[in-house]
């Protein structure tokens, strides 16, 4: 949905920071009561918001609710059409579900499906994908690009490219690379995971639903046993609290940008941008397909996203999907 009355009523008191608001410039700008805005301020109250009056003022907001709000997403963004319909839901099985029904209901181009939880969360192949309540972002992008199925994959690397600047933008303490095909790591631990599904038609991709999971606020404790060694969350590495909604927000800002970039030049200049965040490319690895295990030096990605790799015998082979191990 579009924002709502409520959530217009927030982004207002967002955006004017600790300047106080009158009840009566918020009533004539939105063309309501004051009694209708001092309900939805009751109601904003009981969600978790803090006012405080200021006499003859009007109202500042002074306490957050640590959400993922689509108020306080929209104070942070300057899209056109990413997260301008956004769908916020507290606890959901997958947002990548979700976002399949929105899309055969037609969702427009750059619908955000986002939740404070996952109870099924799901990783590539077919793994679960651990979704800690109120402490990660777990969203779905729901993009109509007009290309064929083929074109597909290399919107995963478009949103690697957007999530990793997004996360260097943010934070300052620690420089965030990717892993081929679409993890993003921190000092060799996975903090982010992108699954791209797509609807499809024979010539035509319908939708393609980017599922983005980024551990932003857990302490390693908060991992599970089995994730303890290998996961990280952005605010271990930066040893700050992040604020998720201006992440959201800054990762959308960036997809647009890079989207639409993809359209109009192709994939040249995402895949500079790519190659410049990559920890993969200049690597020995070890490269486990279905059939194979392949060791050698990545050397680069092709336009389709395949990752070339040189053998010790200097022939060069191309992956399409692996797990990687860098040497
Ligand atoms: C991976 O295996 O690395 C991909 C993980 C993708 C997780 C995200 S969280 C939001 C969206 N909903 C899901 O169920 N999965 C994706």
């Amino acid at each position: 949905m579009n924002l709502t009355m409520k959530d217009e009523i927030l982004k207002r008191f967002l955006l004017a920071k600790d300047n106080p608001i009158s009840g009566q410039f918020l009533a004539d700008d939105l063309g309501i009561s004051r009694t209708a805005i001092w309900k939805h301020l009751q109601t904003l109250q009981e969600e978790g918001y803090v006012f405080e009056t200021i006499k003859k003022k009007g109202y500042v907001l002074v306490g957050k609710p640590d959400k993922v709000d689509p108020a306080r997403i929209n104070s942070f963004l300057t899209t056109e059409r990413f997260g301008r319909n956004i769908h916020y839901l507290d606890e959901v099985t997958s947002t990548q579900s979700i976002a399949h029904e929105l899309a055969r209901e037609g969702a427009v181009d750059g619908t955000l499906v986002i939740a404070e939880t996952q109870t099924k969360g799901k990783g590539r192949m077919a793994r679960p994908w651990e979704s800690t309540k109120g402490k990660g972002v777990w969203m779905t992008i729901i993009i109509r690009p007009d290309v064929p199925p083929s074109q597909a994959p290399q919107f995963t690397l478009v949103a690697a490219v957007a999530i990793v600047n997004a996360i260097k933008s943010i934070c300052k303490n620690f420089m965030p690379s990717i892993k081929w095909p679409n993890d993003i790591l921190i000092n060799g631990r996975k903090c982010t995971g992108i699954l791209t599904e797509m609807l499809a038609e024979m010539d035509r991709v319908d939708a393609l639903l980017i599922g983005i999971g980024i551990n932003a606020n857990q302490q390693q404790d908060d991992f599970p046993p089995d994730l303890q060694t290998i996961a990280t969350s952005l605010s271990i590495e930066e040893k700050e609290e992040i604020n998720r909604p201006q992440l959201v927000a800054t990762i959308l800002n960036y997809l647009e940008l890079y989207c639409d970039q993809y359209i109009r030049e192709g994939f040249k200049p995402i895949k500079a941008l790519w190659e410049e965040s990559s920890g993969t490319i200049g690597k020995q690895i070890k490269a486990t397909t279905l059939r194979e295990v392949i060791e050698g030096k990545a050397i680069g990605i092709t336009e389709n996203g395949v990752l070339e790799i040189q053998l010790e015998n200097g022939e060069i082979k191309g992956v399409y999907s692996a797990d990687i191990e860098i040497m």
